[in-house]
């Protein structure tokens, strides 16, 4: 009896472990190997400092000794065509090895870059990194190895300071990017799974936005499992912006199944939530105007206000000044008016409070200023 329970036991154990290995690269963004599940096949995906995040601006500290960005012969692709491929997870294109990054600590050499994106239905979700909260449409991840320490992706991709990520928030906008377009208008070549295509080498530098100087930067992982916390993570401050076509193109033209699959699953969605920053500092090489920027309504409703304000307290100020001049004038007066000849003829014919406010108006005036050492 025990004996048919151990031996159930080991083979339950076994088939895990068969499981386990099994599925190990069968991982998806939902389901049953979904993005919850990875910790649990992938042990570093349940690390303390992964990646994605969501960039806070008002917690980000300002680091002035980090210089702009530098990419290092993007724009020297060579004559040698790029290689797009589908991988089941994204859409990838392998970069010459000459090309690569400086402004980092160490030298990075690139490797690959690849996309992530969303579905197309209602708000704009597809980036893997958000800015105080907010997603973006799609996002570019540009992936460097650290050539100094190591011999190549395999050996850094699981080493402290291995790989360094440059990341590009995408938004749609009204024009075509012609850059993304080297890209994206082969997708239909590679709408399955493990087909690639060989694409005209371009300047890569174009698929970066302008500003390089504006950046976030912070340790982090790999998105995708095995989710090693090996990246130094850049996330540029401005957007790239490609057409809504193009957008549209990538968010529905791939399939993650393998051409001879029975039923087809669409290629969307495929980013990961964005990570617990546990006790992480994420640098900012610049000074955020503002943490919440006022509105052009809040800016007119402030300055209205403050207009109000002021004649409000003008008004008020006037009043009091009135009412204790014209108090003390009560008093005073009897002691003026006995000498009726002394005041001049338009005074005389004023009425007392406006000659109190007179006073008040221009006291220089030797005139109306008479009155008051009497008082
Ligand atoms: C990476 O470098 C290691 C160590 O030099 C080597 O054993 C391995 O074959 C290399 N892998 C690839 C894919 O080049
Ligand atoms: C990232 O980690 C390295 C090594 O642990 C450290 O020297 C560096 O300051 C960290 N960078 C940031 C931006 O936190």
């Amino acid at each position: 009896m025990g004996l048919v329970w151990i031996t159930v036991a080991v083979l339950l154990l076994f088939l895990k472990f068969v499981n386990c290995s099994g599925t190990a690269k069968e991982w998806t963004y939902a389901g049953a190997v979904g993005q919850s599940e990875w910790a649990e096949f992938f042990p570093d995906c349940g690390g303390s400092s992964q990646s994605p995040i969501n960039l806070d601006t008002s917690h980000t500290l300002h680091d002035p000794t980090l210089v702009p960005v530098q990419p290092l012969a993007y724009n020297q692709p060579g004559n040698k065509p790029f290689i797009l491929s589908n991988n089941g997870h994204t859409v990838q294109m392998t970069l010459p090895r000459w090309m690569g990054v400086a402004g980092l600590p160490l030298h990075y050499s690139a490797v690959q870059l690849h996309l992530h994106w969303g579905n197309g239905v209602g708000v704009a979700t597809g980036s893997e990194h958000t800015i105080n909260g907010l997603s973006s449409s799609a996002e570019l991840h540009i992936v460097h190895y650290n050539a100094e320490f190591y011999a190549n992706m395999t050996e850094a991709k699981t080493q402290e300071n291995g790989l360094a990520v440059l990341g590009v928030l995408i938004e749609a906008g009204e024009e075509t990017n012609q850059a993304y377009g080297r890209i994206l208008n082969y997708l239909d070549h590679i709408r399955y799974a493990g087909q690639q295509v060989a694409i005209p080498a371009f300047d890569v530098r174009l698929l970066l936005p302008n500003d390089l100087g504006q950046y976030f930067r912070y340790n982090g992982s790999l998105t995708t499992p095995p989710c090693h916390q090996s990246v130094l993570w850049t996330i540029f401050n401005e957007r790239v912006k490609i057409s809504h076509l193009q957008l549209m193109k990538l968010e529905t033209l791939l399939f993650s199944s393998k051409a001879e699959a029975a039923e087809p699953t669409a290629l969307q969605d495929n980013f990961r939530v964005t990570q617990p920053l546990n006790n992480r500092t994420v640098l900012s090489s610049f000074i955020h105007v503002s943490a919440k920027m006022y509105t052009t309504g809040e800016i007119i409703a402030i300055v209205i206000g403050s207009l109000c304000g002021c004649v409000g307290l003008a008004v008020i100020i006037r009043f009091i000044v009135k009412t204790i001049r014209s108090t003390s004038s009560w008093d005073v007066l009897p002691s003026i008016r006995p000498a009726p000849q002394h005041s001049t003829k338009d005074m005389a014919k004023e009425p007392k409070q406006d000659m109190a406010l007179k006073t008040t108006s221009d006291p220089t005036n030797p005139e109306e200023a008479t009155p008051q050492p009497e008082t």
